[in-house]
């Protein structure tokens, strides 16, 4: 088989990119490990930043997101039984959009059925070859038997765990890594959210987060030790552990039920450079993970998206290079700045085990800068609405 641009991996960053580039008319193949219902049934972040909407409108995907996604101005930061709110729209005039990323990978499935798309599902062995020749091209193993697509270009759009960041040869690879000693325990219940906004709560047992995904779907987070076992935490001392973290206004009032999903994920901030090996291109999770505070995961396979999809697009119909050069360095800009917001957001907000005193004070000394200070919160509310492309 032959297609111009052979995209490694069906997740947000794969599909995203697919699209973009069909309705310029340049082919691509979707390569994705697991199933389709596998990939649907992820529960992840669900905060998009307005460069994301637009570029998801620009996909034609974006008639569901304008319909049921919740258009947020603001959103709190408590400290045990107080708290103040930072006024995005005020301060950037620029909002974020509360949408699922799982309903951003259903539309764009969805969109995919209505051309036909090429994706292969339960592909096994997936091996970038002849990246740094002028002839690339991509084997993998399906039903037992070789496959081989011959291409132009390959994306590796194949999350932390893929294979493409391998493809590029250890002694060029730069890997910078920082984990967090906790993870986040989260849980989706069929409740209405406690609040309207969301709310990011810093509290001396540790740090909690009251998110959503629609009026009737609430998502919640508690600050845990990584290695706590998922067994220990019965929905009930979930609920009691997440009351104990919010001020008590909210805790009075939250609605609690039955979890539709409980999981603990590590926090981890990690980037591979570069992002670009010959005519290979890594886009998202493949390339750079951020811990979750703020949200910033999927914006940035977004980013990496827009810049890739322009250079191919540059390639391709105006047979212009110039973009398609400049990749990984553009797309690696943005991604150092969103690593340095969620490193910080991270820190101010969590409770680290070896927290010293002074630490402590730290901590809480940026939090009261924050809630006094204008240009602190427009720091804040710009990095959290999305840098500019
Ligand atoms: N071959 C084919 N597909 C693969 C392979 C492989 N060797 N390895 C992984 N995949 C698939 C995974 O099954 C997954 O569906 O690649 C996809 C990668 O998707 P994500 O991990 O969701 O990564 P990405 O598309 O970059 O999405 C952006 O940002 O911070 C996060 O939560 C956010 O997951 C989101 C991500
Ligand atoms: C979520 O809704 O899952 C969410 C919201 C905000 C974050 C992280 C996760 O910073």
């Amino acid at each position: 088989m032959r297609t111009q641009v052979c995209i490694i991996g069906g997740g947000p960053s794969g599909l995203l990119l697919s699209q973009l580039l069909h309705l310029k008319g340049i082919d691509t193949v979707v390569l994705e490990r697991k199933s389709r219902d596998y990939v649907l049934g992820r529960i992840r972040a669900g905060v998009l930043e307005f460069g994301m909407i637009e570029l998801l409108r620009e996909a034609g995907v974006g008639a569901r997101m304008d319909r049921q996604g919740l258009i947020h101005d603001g959103a709190f930061i408590a400290l045990q039984n107080r708290g103040f709110r930072i006024d995005f729209k005020k301060l950037t005039d620029k909002q974020v959009m509360v949408y699922g990323q799982t309903e951003v990978t259903r539309d764009l499935y969805e969109a995919r059925d209505e051309w036909d798309a090429p994706t292969v599902f339960d592909v096994r062995a997936v091996n970038p070859q002849g990246i740094d020749t002028d002839a690339p091209f991509v084997t993998y193993l399906q039903g037992g038997k070789v496959h081989r697509i011959d291409c132009d270009f390959v994306a590796g759009c194949d999350g932390f765990h893929g294979v493409s960041r391998a493809a590029i040869p250890a002694d060029v690879r730069r890997e910078y890594e920082r984990v967090y000693p906790f993870g986040w325990l989260g849980v989706l219940s069929a409740t209405p959210p406690v609040s309207h906004e969301i709310i990011y709560a810093n509290h001396p047992r540790g740090f909690a987060l009251c998110s959503m995904r629609n009026l009737n779907l609430s998502r919640y987070y508690i600050q845990t030790p990584v290695d706590d076992p998922l067994e220990g935490w019965s929905d009930a001392a979930f609920w009691d552990e997440l009351k104990r973290r919010i001020p008590e206004s909210a805790a009075d009032k939250i609605v609690t039920g039955p979890s539709i999903e409980k999981s603990i994920a590590p926090l981890r901030s990690f980037v591979s450079e570069p992002m670009r090996w010959g005519r290979l291109f890594l886009v998202g999770d493949a390339a750079h993970i951020v811990p979750p505070t703020g949200a910033k995961g999927l914006n940035l396979a977004a980013s990496d998206v827009r810049y890739l999809y322009h250079g191919l697009t540059r390639h391709y119909l105006d047979h212009d290079d110039h973009e398609l050069e400049q990749y990984s360095e553009k797309a690696l800009a943005r991604v150092w700045k969103a690593t340095r917001f969620s490193w910080w957001f991270t820190n101010i907000m969590h409770r680290f085990p070896d927290q010293s005193e002074f630490d402590q004070r730290m901590q809480e000394t940026e939090l009261a800068f924050l809630e006094t200070s204008r240009a602190a919160q427009t720091v804040l509310a710009e990095n959290y609405v999305g840098l500019p492309y």
